[in-house]
């Protein structure tokens, strides 16, 4: 999400508002016919995979799921000589994997582009939605406040960063010792300067909620993390999405929520499914916003 000015992200969401739009009217444009995306997962997924692999087929190409079990990844092969070999097959890269660096690597070797499908510091397709989601609900990006309640994670940097290239005004809240990457907080509100955004991490997420637009939150316990699930149930509970926080946001707020979630954990099932919740229309945005991304990336690659 850091390598995007606010220009080009606006320019992303345009595209994946189009895209959507055509494909609802029931157009059938194909920029990346015969073009194959390798999608290399290291971690589970249900909504990256199925968005990214629909949206290839729907753009015309197709796409190639390569578990990391499966694959000689598994079996220690260095991401530099995969990222070379797979440069040789396919013409974009898709990784969802733990350590970021391994991502960069992946980026670093290959010759054709690396999309981030998740790593432990970033999830910026999921960003690309929420926005996309925020705007076609609410018209607008700019001046819109997003409080985020939760474990300053994945999630939470990318739309830290997200938010800021848009505008928006973006207040963390999380337990003490959970705050996001220093350097993603920074680098958000340096972003923040050039387009009025505001970036705040708080501790308080009444103070967060407060007047919000969107309410946001996702697990307690990422991918990775499962042997400390059981002290992430204790440090967070006092940072649960309920009836009691959300009264104080504005009256037509959205839920969102990367999902999976868990009710009865970091959000209610009287928040996640009332008319609030926008969590399937968020999800179903992967495919349209991942769609813009794609063809900004590859239709033009080679
Ligand atoms: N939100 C998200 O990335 O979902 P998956 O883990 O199912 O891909
Ligand atoms: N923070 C979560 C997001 C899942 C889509 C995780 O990393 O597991």
């Amino acid at each position: 999400m850091r390598e995007l000015t606010p220009g080009q992200l606006a320019d992303l969401l345009d595209l994946a508002g189009e895209l959507k739009a055509r494909r609802q009217a029931g157009y059938s444009d194909l920029p990346l016919k015969g073009k194959v995306l390798g999608m290399i997962f290291e971690k589970n997924s249900t909504r990256t995979r199925v968005s990214f692999e629909t949206g290839m087929l729907q753009l015309g190409g197709s796409a190639i799921f390569l578990s990391g079990q499966d694959t000689q990844l598994g079996r220690g092969e260095p991401i530099s000589d995969t990222a070379q070999v797979l440069s040789e097959y396919v013409d974009g890269l898709m990784i969802r994997t733990h350590e970021h660096k391994r991502a960069q690597a992946l980026a670093e070797n290959a010759s054709v582009p690396v999309i981030n499908g998740l790593t432990d510091l970033e999830h910026p397709c999921q960003a690309l939605a929420d926005l996309l989601t925020i705007k076609e609900i609410k018209g607008e990006l700019n001046g819109l406040k997003l409080a985020y309640i939760g474990d300053g994670n994945n999630v939470a940097h990318s739309l830290l960063i997200a938010g800021a290239l848009a505008g928006m005004q973006v207040s963390c809240a999380v337990p003490p010792g959970y705050e996001p990457n220093k350097e993603v907080v920074e680098a958000a509100r340096k972003i923040a300067q050039g387009t009025g955004a505001q970036v705040d991490i708080l501790n308080d997420p009444l103070e967060a909620a407060k007047n919000a637009d969107v309410i946001y939150c996702d697990v307690w316990t990422s991918m990775g993390q499962e042997l400390e699930n059981e002290k992430r149930l204790k440090d967070f509970a006092a940072y649960q999405v309920n009836e009691k926080l959300a009264a104080y946001a504005k009256q037509d707020y959205l839920f969102m929520h990367c999902l999976p979630a868990h009710r009865g954990e970091e959000v209610t099932a009287s928040i996640i499914d009332s008319e609030h919740s926008v969590v399937i229309k968020q999800a179903g945005n992967r495919l349209h916003a991942q769609k813009a991304l794609l063809v900004d990336l590859m239709a033009t690659a080679r």
